[in-house]
């Protein structure tokens, strides 16, 4: 088979690895990639994922089998409605329609199917621009912190928790008045859980089988201890150790299986991943957010656990059939921690060149590029440095001792990547 995979990050280079073992796989192109998906397949560094002519264009001139779809910006405007009526339908597409991904792309929306599936989740209200004063009285009536959520893709950065009630207010206003642009035209309320929280990946199909992948946990703020702003993801852990049989029965029964219920309920056949972002709020599964793609870094430590072909499960995947599928992941610990460019998630510098050692070792490029026979840097996150253990110590002393070995100027990382999951 023919592979076009779609992005340019860490998970991209992740599935990039994963896709490039299989049997089936003859030739991968990844658009635009990155540097190190370079050294897998053919990067298509002008193809861009949200022009889906020029998509489909390549699609045809180079006999594409199976488009993957990494990001949510293209699933959110449709990319796969369009490749499903243009490319045949032979082509295997991994990723929903718009119609399914309004999961991530409406935080509202997936309020109310939440509410509507009985699916746990935290207690909200929603507002409009034109509701700006109720939504502030509604402030005054619930108690700190309070979580405010811009309705539409902000790009990891529409959610703001605020302990005090006047600083809620001025950030509600300004979301409200368009921060986020259209993406913050609505806005969601919640009810804030405590919790530790974790991440839940399954593959579906049209029929509404599906393939539960390894769980991870995320490290999502840019300093040790969790603390200051959100990033995409600093580093992350699978297994999890506290998400035991029963837990994950819970996921299944109480959240799983009542999503792709409520999709086939609205007739929305959904084919591709599901990412539930969960919380373990007193032994019970919730729902802080649900993505219509894979993790990043998730990808980058649960696809080297699986021990699966991965187009095989695609194959499945359109012909509806997963039940059919033996999914089976290594017991060993995958852990990653993300080295990212000095001053990310604000303002930094593009363009240092970089050195990784040339190794079996599994480093994920995520922001590089590579010029003249030179690896540089080209976003916030650069580079995972992923490794297996028999225990998580074992792993991440392995994943700290790659980053130590990689250079470039302003490398930054968290030193606590998975300590608070560590002896347990
Ligand atoms: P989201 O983009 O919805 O995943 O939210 C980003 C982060 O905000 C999450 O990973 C949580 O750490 C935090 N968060 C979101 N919603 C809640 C909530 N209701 N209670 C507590 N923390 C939350
Ligand atoms: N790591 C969180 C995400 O991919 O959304």
């Amino acid at each position: 088979m023919n592979i076009l995979l779609l992005g340019s990050g860490g998970r991209e280079h992740a599935l990039a690895w994963k896709i490039n073992q299989s049997h089936l796989c003859q030739k991968l192109f990844i658009a635009p990639g990155n540097a190190g998906t370079a050294q897998i397949g053919t990067n298509v560094p002008s193809l861009d994922p949200m022009y889906f002519g020029a998509v489909l264009q390549f699609v045809k001139s180079n006999h594409i089998d199976c488009v993957v779809i990494g990001p949510e910006a293209p699933l959110v405007e449709g990319i796969a409605d369009y490749l499903k009526q243009y490319g045949g339908e032979n082509l295997i597409v991994v990723g929903p329609t718009k119609v399914g991904a309004i999961l991530e792309g409406s935080k509202d929306f997936s309020k109310r199917f939440m509410e509507a599936n009985h699916i746990p989740t935290a207690a909200y209200r929603s507002f409009t621009s034109i509701q700006i004063k109720d939504a502030l009285d509604y402030l005054d009536t619930i108690a700190p912190p309070y979580v405010l959520k811009a309705d539409g893709l902000a790009a990891g950065k529409g959610v703001i928790i605020c302990t005090g009630l006047e600083e809620a207010k001025k950030s509600l206003e300004e979301m409200l008045s368009g921060k986020f642009g259209k993406a913050s035209n609505t806005v969601v309320i919640e009810e804030y859980l405590e919790g530790a929280e974790f991440s839940v990946f399954i593959l579906t199909d049209a029929n509404g089988h599906y393939v539960l992948l390894p769980e991870a946990k995320d490290y999502k703020r840019i300093g040790e201890g969790d603390t200051g702003p959100n990033t995409g993801g600093m580093g992350a852990v699978s297994p999890v150790p506290f998400v035991d049989n029963s837990m994950m029965q819970a996921v299944r029964k109480t959240i799983i299986e009542p999503t792709l219920k409520g999709l086939s309920g609205r007739g929305i056949s959904y084919e591709g991943f599901i990412f539930f972002g969960l919380i373990n709020h007193g032994g019970v599964p919730k729902v802080i957010e649900y993505n219509c793609r894979l993790g990043d870094p998730e990808t980058e430590v649960i696809l080297p656990r699986l021990e699966v072909d991965l187009l095989d499960l695609f194959v499945k995947m359109h012909q509806g059939k997963l039940y059919e599928a033996q999914v089976s992941f290594s017991p060993d610990v995958a852990t990653t921690v993300m080295l990212v460019s000095k001053g990310y998630p604000g303002k930094y510098e593009k363009r240092k060149p970089m050195f990784i050692p040339s190794s079996d070792a599994l480093y994920f490029h995520a922001g590089t590029t590579f010029i003249d026979g030179t690896n540089y840097t080209n976003g916030g996150r650069v580079l995972a440095c992923t490794a297996l253990g028999e225990t998580i110590e074992e792993a991440l002393d392995a994943s700290y001792e790659m980053a130590e070995q990689v250079q470039f100027e302003g490398k930054t990382y968290r030193l606590d990547i998975g300590q608070d999951l560590m002896g347990s």
